[in-house]
């Protein structure tokens, strides 16, 4: 990286020709400092080791850093960061195959930069001409990496359009899994938060760091790909490492309590890499994302009795714990039951539901965050969760989806948008994400 990135280099000048200052060079001016906890940790399994370990120690300072170049994309074990924003995109019809490579180049060199806290492209937004626009927009200068990572998928339109048309020469190398997702019951999709032939998914501490980076890679986008829809979120649905505490959803539960964990070494290998003889070999250490826009009716939700509430769920609200009895990490019993033999956890509770236990083994990496859009007509927040899963194959998520047809909680739960990536491996230095694709 330090030779594409002129402010990379720690012994650099950070004063620009006109004055300007790299935002690396306020970090140090600010006492943030740039030796981020992930510093010299390249490899996917250095990672993980590195950030599982330090992030809770450091955590809320910003200075989190995670290297954008491994094994594996970022972002998926990574330890779940606050906030989100995360676009789906459409190419533009003129596109062809070089326009493409050119673009997941240019996406890949700016979110290498972006992800170590340097602006998107040397001169950035006060360093460059002053007769042209910066190259960088601005509004994380001064800001630290805040723990961004940039998570890159492919969707089915990529590889053949509406009228099957394979553009890019890529149509024999799809994932025959990659498909759009079946309609589930109870699916009530709209356009404006379904589908999307690329997407990007930006995670970081401070939300003001992850929108920076979504209009910078939609700026370079401009008149290849355009933004199809976007969501920003908040307040993390889940743990994604043992090291961290298990956040809350709108319905003020815990969530996230059963996840994959960064330190499940043999679980993610079974449940969330796509493995060489998967399918093409060019997906080996990717993953497949579901996202999945669903509203929660939290006013209906917020006249539920408390103990019907932990019905739903199965598990209590405080603690977490499951109906059965036990702590929030004691396995629920589902042949546990009361005193007059019914079961403690109720057969449409939704931990019973989703549990591998009902869906052949499924396990699934869930990396949600809450949503707020404002309000509609009827003084409802548009609030909800943004479902965003990551498993080897679509299948686990569709199995686990058609087990849910019978969830409780439906009845507070719209599931308005859609998407499915596949999400190729981890980036190498000196290459571009999903290259082995193009091989
Ligand atoms: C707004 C909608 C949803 C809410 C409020 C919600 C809430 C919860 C809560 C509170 C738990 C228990 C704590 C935990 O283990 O994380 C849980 C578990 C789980 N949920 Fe959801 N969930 C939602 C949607 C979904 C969807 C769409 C799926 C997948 C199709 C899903 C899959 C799971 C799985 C796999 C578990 C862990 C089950 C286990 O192994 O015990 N959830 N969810």
């Amino acid at each position: 990286m330090t030779e594409r990135t002129a402010h990379g280099t720690p012994d650099e000048a950070p004063e620009s020709a006109h004055g300007g200052v790299s935002r690396r060079h306020l970090l140090g001016l600010f006492g943030a400092g740039a030796a981020g906890v992930a510093a010299g940790a390249v490899g996917g399994a250095a990672v993980v080791a590195a950030t599982a370990g330090g992030a809770q120690a450091v955590s809320g300072s910003g200075a989190e850093q995670y290297p954008f170049f491994g094994t594996h994309q970022a972002g998926i074990t990574t330890p779940a960061q606050d906030r989100l924003h995360f676009a789906a995109f459409d190419v533009a019809d003129s596109l062809d195959r070089d326009g493409l490579i050119e673009l997941l180049t240019e996406w890949t060199d700016a979110a290498a930069r972006l992800t170590q806290g340097l602006e998107v492209a040397e001169g950035g937004a006060v360093g460059g001409s002053d007769v042209a626009p910066p190259v960088d927009t601005g509004e994380a200068l001064g800001l630290p990496a805040a723990g961004l990572t940039i998570t890159f998928g492919f969707g089915p339109g990529l590889f053949e359009d509406a009228d099957g048309v394979d553009r890019f020469g890529i149509a024999a190398r799809r994932p025959a899994e990659l498909v759009d997702l079946p309609r589930f019951q109870g699916d009530a999709l709209v356009p404006q938060y379904t589908g999307g032939d690329l997407c990007i998914q930006a995670c970081a501490d401070d939300p003001q760091v992850a929108v920076h980076a979504i209009r910078n890679l939609s700026r370079i986008a401009f008149g290849r790909a355009s933004l199809r829809w976007s969501q920003l979120g908040f307040g993390r649905t889940s743990s994604t490492s043992t090291a961290q505490a298990t956040p809350r959803n709108l319905f003020g539960f815990k969530d996230g309590t059963a996840n994959i964990k960064a330190e499940e070494r043999d679980a993610l290998g079974e449940h969330v890499w796509a493995a060489p003889d998967d399918g093409p070999a060019w997906m080996a250490g990717g993953s497949y994302l579901v996202a999945r826009r669903i509203r929660m009716i939290i006013e209906n939700w917020d006249r539920v009795q408390l103990g019907e509430q932990e019905m739903l769920v199965g598990r209590s609200k405080g603690e977490g714990a499951p109906l059965s009895g036990g702590t929030e990490f004691t396995e629920p019993d589902f042949e546990a039951t009361g005193a007059a033999g019914q079961p403690l956890i109720d057969t449409a509770a939704h931990v019973k539901l989703a549990h591998p236990t009902q869906n052949g083994g499924a396990r699934m990496l869930r990396r949600g965050y809450n949503f707020v859009d404002g309000n509609d007509a009827l003084g409802r927040l548009d609030a909800g969760l943004f479902f965003l899963s990551f498993q080897r194959s679509p299948q686990q998520f569709i199995d686990v989806q058609r087990s849910l047809a019978a969830d409780g909680l439906n009845e507070y739960l719209k599931h308005v948008g859609s998407a499915i990536f596949a999400v190729p491996g981890g980036v190498a230095e000196g290459e571009f994400v999903g290259q082995r694709l193009f091989a």
